[in-house]
C-alpha cells in the first residue's frame, strides 16, 4: 500500500511551484494581503484555491456558502467556478478587509455572483436554516473553536450529495502533537474524529497546504 509522502521543505517548495498555475490577479491579491503583515497567514494557499474552483465546477454547484472571507481569495476562486447565474454568500464578522476583497472581485468580473454578509457565522447559518435555505457547497474557514458548530449547521444546509470543505484541518501539524492542548487545536482534532465516525457523510482528509477536509453528505 502506498504511503503518505513526507512533505519536507524541498517538496513544499515543489508543490508551491508545480501545484499552482500563475495567475496575475491572484498574485496581486496575495501580495496586497501579504503587506497587511501577520494576518496574511489567514489567507488560503493558492493551490487550495485552484482546488476549490475545480470542485465548484465539476459538482455543477450553483450556490455556495463561505464562512470566513478575509481579503476574499477563496471567495474569488469559488466564484470563478460558478456559472454566470451562480451565487456565493460569504460571511465574516469583520468588514475591515472587505474593500480589498471587493476590488479584486470587481476586477475579475465576479462581483455579481458574490453576496457579502457581515455577521457571526453560526448566527447567519442558523438564520438560513430557519428560512430553509439550501447550498450545494459550504466552505468553512473561520474561527476554529466554532468548527464543530459550523459542521453541524452545514449538514443542515445541504441536500444529499452536498459538499462541505473545511480548511486548516491539519492545523500546522499540531493536531498530531498530543502535547498541544489549546482549545482551537482540540476543536479541530475532535472534529476530525467526529467526521471519521459520522455515518451521515463520506469524507477525505487531504493534506493540501494546511489540510482540507472534503466531505459529501450522503
Ligand atoms: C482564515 S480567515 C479566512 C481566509 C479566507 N478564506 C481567505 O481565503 O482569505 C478567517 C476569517 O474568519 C473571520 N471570522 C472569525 N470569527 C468569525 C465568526 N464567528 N463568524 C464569521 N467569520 C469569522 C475572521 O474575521 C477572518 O477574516
Amino acid at each position: 500500500m502506498s504511503e503518505q509522502v513526507e512533505i519536507n521543505q524541498d517538496l513544499k517548495k515543489y508543490l508551491q511551484e508545480l501545484g499552482y498555475r500563475k495567475d496575475t490577479l491572484v498574485d496581486e491579491l496575495a501580495s496586497e494581503t501579504k503587506k497587511l503583515g501577520k494576518v496574511a497567514r489567514m489567507q488560503i494557499a493558492k493551490e487550495q484555491g485552484q482546488f476549490l474552483e475545480i470542485i465548484v465546477k465539476i459538482s455543477n454547484a450553483k450556490s455556495c456558502l463561505e464562512i470566513g472571507r478575509f481579503t476574499g481569495l477563496s471567495t474569488l476562486f469559488m466564484a470563478r467556478g460558478l456559472p454566470k447565474d451562480g451565487k456565493i454568500v460569504t460571511v465574516d464578522t469583520s468588514d475591515e478587509f472587505l474593500p480589498i476583497a471587493e476590488k479584486y472581485w470587481d476586477q475579475d468580473n465576479q462581483a455579481s455572483k458574490i453576496k457579502s454578509i457581515i455577521g457571526d457565522g453560526t448566527e447567519v447559518m442558523q438564520s438560513f436554516i430557519d428560512r430553509q435555505y439550501i447550498f450545494d457547497i459550504i466552505f468553512i474557514d473561520a474561527d476554529k473553536n466554532n468548527y464543530p458548530n459550523y459542521y453541524e449547521l452545514a449538514l443542515s444546509l445541504l441536500p444529499s450529495n452536498g459538499i462541505i470543505i473545511i480548511d486548516n484541518m491539519l492545523w500546522h501539524g499540531d493536531v498530531a502533537d498530543i502535547s498541544i492542548l489549546d482549545s482551537r487545536t482540540q476543536a479541530i482534532r475532535d472534529l476530525n474524529q467526529k467526521i471519521k465516525e459520522d455515518k451521515r457523510v463520506e469524507f477525505s482528509l487531504i493534506p493540501l497546504s494546511d489540510g482540507l477536509s472534503f466531505i459529501r453528505k450522503k
